[in-house]
């Protein structure tokens, strides 16, 4: 059959299943009491196991539309066998969890995720996860959480996919596909949630729950575009930001919710608000009570209440008085059930724990490490320390309280994650030394020392052991950083630098005069420039997950090279956040020649003796590593760059190419990433803006060419009028290995 016949035949499928899906959301509509419909907008909290007579009751009286955090699979059956036999009409019940990175087998951090680059790895990582959570009878997922991480104070970027819109909307698809796999009435899929609707990264002060005051430009070019990818990738689900947005919180906000999302959009799933986030309308401060506070909600735009039984207490009556029309209840309504239908829940509604493997396989752990090795960042590798050379080394110093710390290394988010499959760094050093990773004299030595309690602790007892043990090895190994409980929901910090006595263990090992690795597991970036220079090798792995051990040690043994790159800006210090590629320029901005350092202004200095330019007195302005940065063990130069044509119509495409040459003696991948800058514009434009990544595995002394197509909606931004429009003039290019890449080029947008 030639191909056109199967696109047809296909295409007519999915209309006929959507008509079908329709027709039986009507069915059903015209059967339901106004209370079994607010019963579907309702969504509960389970009990950890086990099913309570209260329970019961109200899934059995069509009062529960949804359930979350019940992951035991004989009680979520049993609860599904009552829905389904025991209420009037049999509606089953969508189940949902947070299942952020992996379910049984632990993903890096889902921020670790984004420093792969690979949205190919995040995909099958996701498609992962979902079967090993589907198997516990979890059909719904709240992620991708594709907020922009911009303020690394804040907790929750160990969540995010980083700072940038396009690297986060990649991915973010990436994830949903995997997620919902290719059919989302696969007994193996989920499905996904973008959350949380919108602008919940940019709290004030990275303070997690804090609020935001986002312009509807900078809403629309930086914080929606993922959450518009994850909706072009088939996302089922949103989540509302617990967030006050300009004044109107996410979960009462109809410019969000049915503006964008709906009318712009054209979404046709279900909304759910956050925990409880439709009762907290009241203490933001927007409505009197709950009455109104789910009127305000449902009204908006949001259809199922996560938890704060507002809609169960209050929708019904609002209707009867009036206040809500029914039709927008039907509306709501059919959107879960379209959901559910979709998901295929009333044909299969009970979850066969036979068809998924009890325990993850040994190919979920290859895909573990794989992701573990791949979210590995190399900051700094002085003399080329790392791989470190065998034949050098009789003896290692393993230190640090995240060594040896099967839970920490697997981060926030991990109610269903096993620590008992760990492997750590201490134990996979230890693994590779018995097993022959021999120095000159014989197998290597290795020795551990803890050194602090907790990375948070500051009672220095240890030091002195530490010292000892770092000075009678050939090199030592820091695992320092955070635990996961110092980022992820509500944990956030007002100082991103080492916490504890850490940086004192470092100064200590130091003094010893023996090389130094450190090695930091932390769920956010860190303030570093206190360190950087006390080290030999800085590699930062995030929160690797279950096979954090194999990961690092392979990377350090160089039986694997790093090819993780930053998805967000390092700072300094603290003081320098929010620091992100894609700033604006202002009218003053700092340069070498206007920069000046206090401790270099005079005494007596007059007011404008520095440079009056925009940049802190006590610190650079630049980051201390920028967006897009990493190393590995070998190099690579890029040329040639070139724009084709030189000019394009503002509907056009242009394609920019760039030569590739690794220039070092071992193999290595290189994330090649492509930025863009309108300098003129009627309304300005950040400095740099990614537009394509890719990674290109290259080996040792070959060059490649690496293309990326660029077509003219790719540089379309908000215009005064908050429509979307592509400006004629000249639009500046780099490519290269981050954001500060020299190698650039430029070419013209002409009108039509
Ligand atoms: C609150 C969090 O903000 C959200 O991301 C999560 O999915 C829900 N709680 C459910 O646990």
């Amino acid at each position: 059959m030639p191909d056109s016949s199967v696109s047809t035949t296909r295409a007519g499928e999915i209309t006929e299943r959507r008509e079908r899906v329709e027709r039986r959301i009507r069915d059903l509509l015209d059967r339901m009491t106004l209370d079994e419909k607010v019963g579907q907008l309702n969504q509960v909290n389970g009990h950890d196991g086990g099913v309570t007579d209260e329970l019961a009751h109200r899934v059995r009286a069509g009062e529960v539309g949804s359930i979350l955090n019940e992951v035991d699979v004989r009680t979520v059956n049993e609860l599904q066998r009552i829905a389904v036999e025991e209420s009037r009409l049999g509606i089953p019940l969508l189940v949902g969890r947070d299942v952020i990175h992996g379910f049984r087998t632990i993903l890096p951090i889902p921020l670790g995720q984004a420093a792969t680059w690979d949205p190919e790895l995040v995909r099958r990582g996701a498609r992962m996860s979902a079967l090993e959570a589907a198997g516990h009878g979890v059909r719904w997922t709240f992620a991708p959480m594709v907020d922009i991480g911009r303020d690394p104070r804040w907790g929750r970027v160990a969540e995010c996919l980083g700072e940038d819109p396009h690297l986060a909307g990649a991915l973010a698809s990436a994830m949903v596909q995997g997620f919902q796999g290719e059919d989302l009435a696969d007994p193996g899929s989920l499905a996904a949630c973008a959350k949380h609707f919108a602008g919940y990264g940019a709290g004030e002060a990275g303070r997690d729950y804090n609020t935001t005051n986002i312009p509807e430009g900078e809403l629309r070019s930086v914080h929606l575009p993922p959450f518009r990818a994850a909706l072009g990738a088939g996302v089922a689900t949103f989540m509302a930001s617990f967030s006050d947005l300009n004044g109107i919180p996410a979960s009462a906000n109809r410019f969000l919710m049915t503006q964008v999302l709906r009318e712009e959009w054209g979404f046709d799933g279900f909304v759910v608000s956050d925990w409880e986030s439709i009762p907290q309308l009241c203490i933001h401060g927007l409505t009197a009570d709950d009455r109104e506070a789910g009127l305000a909600a449902a009204t908006a735009g949001v259809d199922m209440d996560m938890v704060g039984e507002v809609y169960a207490d209050h929708l019904a009556e609002l209707v009867v008085e009036g206040a809500l029309h029914e039709a927008l209840v039907d509306v709501m309504v059919a959107r879960v059930l379209r959901v559910k239908l979709r998901l295929g829940l009333f044909e299969r509604p009970y979850t066969e724990p036979e068809r998924f493997p009890v325990e993850p396989p040994p190919s979920h752990f290859a895909l573990a490490y794989d992701a573990a090795v791949r979210s590995a960042v190399l900051l700094k590798n002085d003399e080329g320390l790392l791989p470190l050379a065998m034949d050098g080394i009789g003896s290692i110093a393993v230190i640090g309280p995240l060594a040896q710390e099967p839970q920490e290394q697997l981060g926030t988010w991990v109610f269903d994650g096993d620590p008992g499959f760990s492997i750590t760094p201490l134990e996979a050093i230890g693994v590779l030394a018995a097993e022959g990773v021999h120095g000159p004299t014989g197998p290597v030595k290795v020795r551990y020392v803890r050194g602090l309690e907790t990375t948070r602790s500051e009672d220095r007892w240890g030091l002195p052991e530490v010292v000892e043990a770092a000075g009678a090895a050939d090199v030592a190994l820091l695992f320092l950083g955070e635990e996961s409980v110092l980022s992820g929901e509500g944990h956030c910090r007002s100082d991103i630098s080492l916490p504890g006595a850490q940086e004192a263990l470092i100064r200590a090992v130091r003094a010893t005069g023996t090389p130094v690795v450190l090695v930091v597991m932390a769920g956010r970036p860190l303030a570093l420039e206190a360190v950087l220079d006390k080290v030999d090798a800085l590699l930062f792995a995030w929160h690797p997950g279950t096979m954090a051990g194999p990961a690092l040690a392979d990377l350090l043994f160089g039986r694997a090279a790093p090819s993780g790159r930053l998805p967000m800006t390092f700072p300094r210090v603290t003081g320098q956040v929010p620091i992100y590629h894609a700033h604006r320029n202002t009218g003053r901005p700092p340069t070498p020649e206007t920069f000046v350092h206090m401790r270099d202004l005079p005494r007596g200095a007059s007011q404008f003796s520095a440079g009056a330019a925009s940049y802190h007195l006590d610190t650079h302005y630049t980051p201390l590593f920028p967006f897009g940065f990493g190393l590995t063990y070998t190099t690579f130069a890029y040329s040639d760059l070139q724009v084709t044509p030189a000019r394009m119509a503002t509907d056009g495409e242009v394609r920019v190419s760039v030569t590739l040459e690794n220039t070092g003696e071992r193999d290595g991948v290189e994330v090649v990433q492509l930025y863009v800058r309108d300098p003129v514009a009627s309304v300005t434009r950040p400095v740099r803006e990614l537009k394509g990544f890719r990674r290109v595995a290259l080996e040792a002394g070959a060059r490649r060419t690496v293309t990326f197509p660029l077509p003219a909606a790719a540089l379309a931004f908000p215009g005064r009028d908050m429509q979307p429009v592509v400006e004629p003039g000249e639009i500046q290019v780099w490519v290269g290995g981050d954001a500060h890449t020299a190698l650039g080029a430029a070419f013209e947008i002409v009108a039509p």
